[in-house]
C-alpha cells in the first residue's frame, strides 16, 4: 500500500485548481440510467470512486467512455441488459445505491445489494427505501439485496423525510422525474450537489422546482432526453485546500472556488483569523496574523458546516490559541482522525459526538494511518504544520476523493511525496 510523506512546511504560495465535485458526479452518473439518450458530463474528477461507479454502470449495460484525460464522461444507457447491482461492486462504495431509483423509474424493476457497514457509523439506507415506497415501489429485502418492483411504473407521491439525507433526496428526485403525476419531497437536502443534479435533470427534460430549498416539487414526465452538463465545483476539495495556507501561512488562490458553496465554513475561518476573498478566478486565502484563534464548530446539513470538512478543520485547530469544541451531528464515529492527530502531539478529548481540541504550539511529525477519506487528508494538512516528517499510510482512501493531491500541494511549495509500495 502506498504512503505519503509530508515534511513540515513554511508559507505556501501559488494557485490550486479545484476539480468537479465527487459527490455531484456520483449522483449525476446514475442519472444516465433515466434516459435512452446520451448524457455527457464535463469537469469530471479523476478519482477511484468515479471508476467504481463506471464499473457499476457498465455491469448494468451502460456505456461509459472517458474523454479528455478523464475530464469528460460520455455515457449511454441505451441498452440496459442487467438490473442487478452486485455486492462485489456496491460494497466498495455506498453511493452505488443511487442506481436504484433511476433503474426502477425507467424499467419498473431493479435489484441492488445493500451497501453494508461503513467506517464512519451505521449509515443505513432506510430513507432511500421509504421514499421509493412512497412512489409506489414494492420492496423486498432478500439475502442482502433490495428487490424493487413497480410493474405499472412509479406514481407521484409525498415524501416526508424525518431527517435530512443527501443520498435519499437524490434517489427520490431521480425516481420522481419519471413517476406519473406530482411528487413533493419535504425536508429535502439543500446541498449544492442536489441543485446540480436538478439542473442536469431539467436539461434532460425533467420538471423540477424548489431544489436548493427544503421542499422540492417534481412533475413526472414520460421520458427524458440526453444532455451535456458540467459538474459543479467540489466544495469539499475547495475547503480542504483553503486550509493549507491557513495552516502553513502564505497566500494561495483556489481556482474555481466560490464563497457561496462554503459560507458557513468561510465564517468559521474568519473567526479563526483567516481571510478569504473572492477574485475573478476563485478564492484567495491568507492568515490575518500569526495566531490561529480557537473556534467552535457544529456539523450540520447544508447550509451549515459540512461534516466532510470536520476532520480537516480539526487539523487547523490543533495549533490554535485556546480550546475549540467540535460537535459531529451527522455521523456517529467520525473522529477516527483524533487518535492519529494525538500521535502528532495534538491535545484532543473525544466524548461521544464531541471533541475538545486544545491548541498546542507545534505538532510533531509521526507515522499515522488514514482511516477514511476525509481523515486521511486531515493528516496531510496536520503534517504540513508539523515539525519533521509525517508518514501517512493507507492512502488508498485519499484516491477515492482527491485527484493529484501531491501535485496540487507541491505546486504551492509543499514538501510532499508519494512513496509507492514495492
Ligand atoms: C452524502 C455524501 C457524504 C456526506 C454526507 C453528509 C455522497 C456520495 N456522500 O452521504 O460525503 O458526508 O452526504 O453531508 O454524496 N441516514 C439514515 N437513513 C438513510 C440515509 C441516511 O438514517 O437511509 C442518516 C445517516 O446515517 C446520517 C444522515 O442520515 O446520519 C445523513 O446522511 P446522508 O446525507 O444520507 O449521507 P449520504 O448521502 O450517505
Amino acid at each position: 500500500m502506498d504512503s505519503i510523506v509530508v515534511t513540515g512546511n513554511g508559507p505556501l504560495k501559488g494557485k490550486i485548481p479545484i476539480a468537479g465535485a465527487k459527490n455531484a458526479c456520483l449522483t449525476l452518473m446514475p442519472a444516465t440510467l433515466l434516459s435512452e439518450e446520451p448524457l455527457t458530463l464535463t469537469n469530471t474528477p479523476r478519482l477511484s470512486d468515479i471508476k467504481t461507479m463506471t464499473e457499476l454502470l457498465a455491469s448494468l449495460g451502460a456505456e461509459v467512455t472517458q474523454l479528455q484525460d478523464g475530464q469528460v464522461l460520455a455515457m449511454s444507457s441505451h441498452d440496459i441488459n442487467n438490473h442487478t447491482a452486485h455486492y462485489d461492486i456496491v460494497r466498495k462504495m455506498r453511493a452505488s445505491i443511487l442506481v436504484l431509483g433511476p433503474m426502477l423509474a425507467r424499467d419498473g424493476h431493479a435489484i441492488v445489494s445493500l451497501p453494508g457497514g461503513c467506517a464512519i457509523g451505521a449509515r443505513p439506507v432506510d430513507l432511500h427505501l421509504k421514499a421509493l415506497e412512497a412512489l409506489g415501489a414494492e420492496l423486498d429485502l432478500k439475502d442482502g439485496y433490495v428487490h424493487a418492483k413497480a410493474m405499472k411504473g412509479l406514481r407521484g407521491g409525498t415524501i416526508d423525510f424525518p431527517i435530512v439525507s443527501v443520498g435519499a433526496t437524490e434517489n427520490a428526485l431521480m425516481a420522481a422525474t419519471l413517476a406519473k403525476g406530482t411528487t413533493v419531497i419535504n425536508n429535502a437536502a439543500r446541498e449544492p450537489e442536489i441543485v446540480d443534479l436538478a439542473t442536469c435533470l431539467r436539461k434532460m427534460g425533467a420538471q423540477i422546482e424548489g431544489d436548493g430549498t427544503s421542499t422540492i416539487t417534481i412533475q413526472g414526465v414520460d421520458r427524458l432526453s440526453g444532455a451535456t452538463h458540467p459538474v459543479v465545483t467540489d466544495r469539499i476539495e475547495l475547503g480542504t485546500y483553503m486550509l493549507a495556507p491557513a495552516i502553513c501561512g502564505g497566500e494561495v488562490e483556489l481556482l474555481g472556488g466560490r464563497m457561496d458553496l462554503l459560507a458557513a465554513f468561510c465564517e468559521k475561518l474568519d473567526q479563526a483569523g483567516i481571510d478569504v476573498s473572492e477574485t475573478q478566478t476563485g478564492l484567495v486565502v491568507r492568515r490575518r496574523d500569526d495566531v490561529i484563534k480557537a473556534v467552535d464548530v457544529v456539523t450540520e446539513p447544508f447550509p451549515g458546516f459540512p461534516t466532510d470538512l470536520q476532520a480537516q478543520m480539526m487539523a487547523l485547530l490543533c495549533t490554535a490559541d485556546g480550546t475549540s469544541v467540535l460537535e459531529e451531528k451527522i455521523f456517529e464515529n467520525r473522529f477516527m482522525h483524533a487518535p492519529e492527530l494525538i500521535r502528532m502531539g495534538a491535545r484532543i478529548d473525544v466524548h461521544g459526538g464531541t471533541a475538545r481540541v486544545t491548541g498546542v504550539k507545534q505538532l510533531k511529525g509521526a507515522p499515522v494511518m488514514a482511516t477514511d477519506l476525509r481523515a486521511s487528508v486531515s493528516l496531510i494538512l496536520a503534517g504540513l504544520a508539523a515539525q519533521g516528517e509525517t508518514v501517512v499510510s493507507r492512502v488508498y482512501h485519499l484516491d477515492r476523493g482527491y485527484e493529484h493531491v501531491v501535485r496540487k500541494l507541491e505546486g504551492v511549495g509543499a514538501r510532499i511525496e508519494r512513496i509507492k509500495d514495492k
